[in-house]
């Protein structure tokens, strides 16, 4: 992103972890995506596009079933094959799901969320003024334990490309259900991997704001 927009942005400072609002549970069951939904492949592309103004209304456990799935989900059940490539099918990418119940991980096998931290951490996963109300905020999570093959240059780069197809697998789901996203490197690591209850192992690479568009003012 450009600087003139970073700037348009003030910082949020000190921010803290609001207390979780809704229902936290300890697993959350995904349903499975119609995969009859949403529009063509190509329509996707012409309305694939960043926006920065969300409503707060709530994803339902269906639309986040799907996003989830479209990202990273098991595709093809015999293999355990997932919707985005990774390097020698490591899967080193973990998506952290920050919702106002609670930060949960997704497990692509197991098709659910597992509650990993009973905080509303949304507003710590970036400095732009929509990521503490928007309702969704994904975190891609480099697990470098599972890495420990490859060069650090290596590893960088490939867990980068991965997290970049899950990314964009995500907003051509949302292009193609009229959803809003923005993908967003501008994420403090130290404080979000706090919020996320992270390990020393695992880094916070990149984020993406998710949720219906802001009504047009009139
Ligand atoms: C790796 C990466 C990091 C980005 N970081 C941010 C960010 O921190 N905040 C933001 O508002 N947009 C961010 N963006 C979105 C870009 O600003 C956006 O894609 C660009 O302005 C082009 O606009 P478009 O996506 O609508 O075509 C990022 C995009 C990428 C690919």
């Amino acid at each position: 992103m450009t600087e003139m927009l970073l700037l348009n942005y003030e910082a949020l400072p000190d921010a803290k972890p609001a207390p979780v609002h809704g229902k936290t549970l300890d697993v959350i069951h995904l349903p499975m995506p119609d995969l009859h939904a949403g529009g063509t492949l190509m329509t996707a592309f012409s309305h694939r596009a960043s926006s920065r103004t969300f409503a707060a209304e709530p994803l339902s456990n269906t639309v986040l079933g799907a996003l989830l799935w479209a990202a990273d989900g098991v595709n093809r059940p015999e293999s355990g094959g997932r919707t985005a490539p990774s390097a020698h099918a490591f899967n080193e990418i973990d998506i952290y799901v920050a919702l106002a119940s609670g930060v949960y991980r997704y497990e692509a096998q197991a098709h659910r969320l597992v509650l990993r931290h009973a905080i509303d951490a949304r507003n710590l996963t970036g400095y732009q003024d929509f990521v503490g109300t928007a309702p969704l905020d994904l975190v891609y999570v480099v697990d470098t334990a599972r890495l420990t093959t490859m060069s650090p240059q290596q590893r960088d780069i490939f867990s980068a490309v991965a997290t970049g197809a899950i990314a964009q697998n995500v907003a051509l789901y949302c292009a193609s259900t009229g959803l809003a996203n923005v993908i967003r490197g501008w994420i403090n690591h130290r404080p979000l991997s706090d919020a996320l209850s992270l390990t020393k192992a695992e880094l916070p690479i990149l984020a993406q704001t998710v949720g219906m568009p802001a009504p047009q003012k009139m």
